[in-house]
């Protein structure tokens, strides 16, 4: 597997009180391929949020080793890991998250800036990521002006505009009418596939997990099953009739 980003054995506890924890995840591992766009389902609780907090370095493990890009970034300094973030993962929530006092084609500059671009080109390259999700008539308009689908093709176009190797994604439709959850993710299927950017959404959408290559199944704070593994590389083409093994040959 050609891996872009990689758990394992990830440990992460939360400190309730005097010996009080809450084990979210007990050596959870999932290794995820390059351009493949994945769904980690599960039940509430199970230690999906946690652990996409920690393969997109928002939040660091107690235990384990998180690698992107072959490279180790659990225990990094909060620094280096702000850049790292910045720069090669994108991140699209539930609500949106949109600065309300922005427009839209602000609110996408405003991730590019923070990655280290420059105002004039982080402009350019934001109107790039909005024409990209199909709001090239919108750039103006406050998210207020929005419908909720917009909102989250701006918030899609501020998760792209720094061409992250991976959009990682907590319940992306998660508030929004079921038609509109289809077209963002044919959206961001068809971005998948024409720029090779890794997606892993969590979700509790049957059909968003469809729409995805695998389905990775926490439960309990571990990876339950993988689904099938994709791989990148061809399959050996075996002429139809022919079997290695002679007892399975189909005649033609
Ligand atoms: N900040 C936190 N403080 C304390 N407990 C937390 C915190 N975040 C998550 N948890 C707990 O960790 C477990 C896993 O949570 P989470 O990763 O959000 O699960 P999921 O996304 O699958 O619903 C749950 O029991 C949850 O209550
Ligand atoms: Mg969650």
């Amino acid at each position: 597997m050609n891996t872009i980003i990689e758990g394992k054995n990830l440990v992460k506890e939360y400190r309730l009180g005097k010996d009080n924890y809450v084990h979210a995840l007990r050596g959870a591992s999932v290794e995820i391929a390059k351009g493949e766009m994945v769904a980690i389902m599960g039940p509430s609780g199970s230690g999906k949020s946690t652990l996409m907090h920690i393969l997109g370095c928002l939040d660091e493990p107690d235990g384990g080793e998180v690698c992107l890009n072959d490279r180790r970034v659990d225990g990094v300094s909060g620094r280096e890991l702000t850049k790292i973030r910045s720069r090669e993962l994108g991140f699209v929530f539930q609500g949106f998250n949109l600065v309300s006092t922005l427009t839209a084609l602000e609110n996408v500059a405003l991730a590019a800036e923070y990655a280290g671009t420059p105002r004039k080109l982080a402009l350019r390259c934001a109107e790039r990521a909005l024409r990209r999700v199909g709001l090239a008539d919108r750039m103006r308009h406050m998210p207020s002006e929005l419908s909720g689908g917009q909102q989250q093709r701006v918030a899609i176009a501020r998760a792209l505009v720094n061409s992250p190797a991976v959009i990682l994604g907590d319940e992306p439709t998660g508030d929004l009418d079921t038609a509109t959850s289809d077209e963002i993710m044919v959206m961001m299927r068809e971005i998948n596939e024409t720029t090779g950017t890794t997606f892993v959404l969590v979700t509790h959408n049957p059909e968003v997990g469809e729409a995805c290559d695998r389905v990775i199944n926490m439960r309990d704070g571990v990876v339950a099953t993988t689904g099938d593994e994709v791989s990148v590389t061809m399959q050996p083409f075996v002429e139809p009739g022919w079997s290695a093994e002679p007892s399975m040959a189909v005649p033609t």
